[in-house]
């Protein structure tokens, strides 16, 4: 598998503490049959308490770890870009990276709310040549109240990355029975696990998501959602998806 939502480096945000959770929550992702983790640090907490050089650094410092310690999973690098009106600009000075180096980039709307700059922000970036994979749009206020919006940005070539606990109920009732939704809807392209912990409901394990959407989407498409689809972003390749019903 390939997780392309992590928040795995160490003393960043609000995920990994140290090196050592770090490697602990490395150690549960590789024992749960992740072979690359994204490193998607919060871009806000980058930029304003640290540097882009320094999450460079963490992201070797952390794989030598891992690899020094036999820990079978590497770590990429991208970011968790928060979207807002500015968002185009940081992409142009370099402070808004893409998913490890690729023309994807995670993009974050705002959790509630719709402000006025949402489409023109999101058609500003794709004018960039970028495409952006829509962080977990099922708690997204935005996208629960208004299904069609985001139906409208997939027919414009965005991707969307649903959490793998959201199918399971981390997030409530509510949120699981939208994410269903979407599975069913076609409008779910990646799984990713968005940790933040290494143990309980934010850790890096995928399996009881993929196992709870393929009883939705089929056992191959659930499969593709942390593979092929995850594979083919993180090597720079096009994404054929389905049209969402
Ligand atoms: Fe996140």
């Amino acid at each position: 598998m390939y997780d392309l939502h992590a928040h795995i480096l160490p003393g960043v945000d609000d995920g990994a503490r140290s090196p050592l959770e770090t490697l602990e929550m490395s150690r549960a992702a590789a024992a749960s049959g992740t072979k690359v983790a994204l490193a998607t640090p919060h871009r806000k907490d980058v930029i304003e308490d640290w540097s882009i050089e320094h999450v460079v650094r963490l992201t070797s410092d952390m794989n030598a770890q891992n690899a020094e310690l036999g820990v079978d999973v590497s770590l990429a690098l991208g970011m968790e870009n928060h979207l807002d009106a500015g968002l185009p600009a940081e992409i142009d000075a370099g402070r808004a990276l893409p998913m490890n180096g690729s023309r994807y980039i995670l993009i974050e709307m705002p959790f509630f709310g719709r402000p006025d700059y949402i489409e023109r922000a999101l058609s500003e970036v794709q004018e960039r040549g970028l495409t952006p994979v829509l962080a977990h749009p099922e708690r997204i206020e935005a996208f629960q109240r208004e299904p069609e919006m985001l139906k409208k940005f997939i027919e414009r070539g965005m991707l969307s990355q649903i959490t793998s606990g959201s199918v399971v109920g981390t997030w409530g009732a509510e949120v699981a029975r939208f994410t269903r939704e979407l599975l069913r809807r076609r409008m779910a392209h990646v799984m990713a696990s968005d940790t933040h912990r290494a143990k309980g409901r934010r850790s890096p394990n995928m399996g009881v998501g993929v196992e709870a959407a393929a009883r939705i989407v089929g056992q191959a498409a659930a499969s593709a959602m942390v593979s092929d689809t995850p594979l083919a972003i993180l090597e720079d390749r096009p994404v054929e998806v389905e049209q969402p019903r």
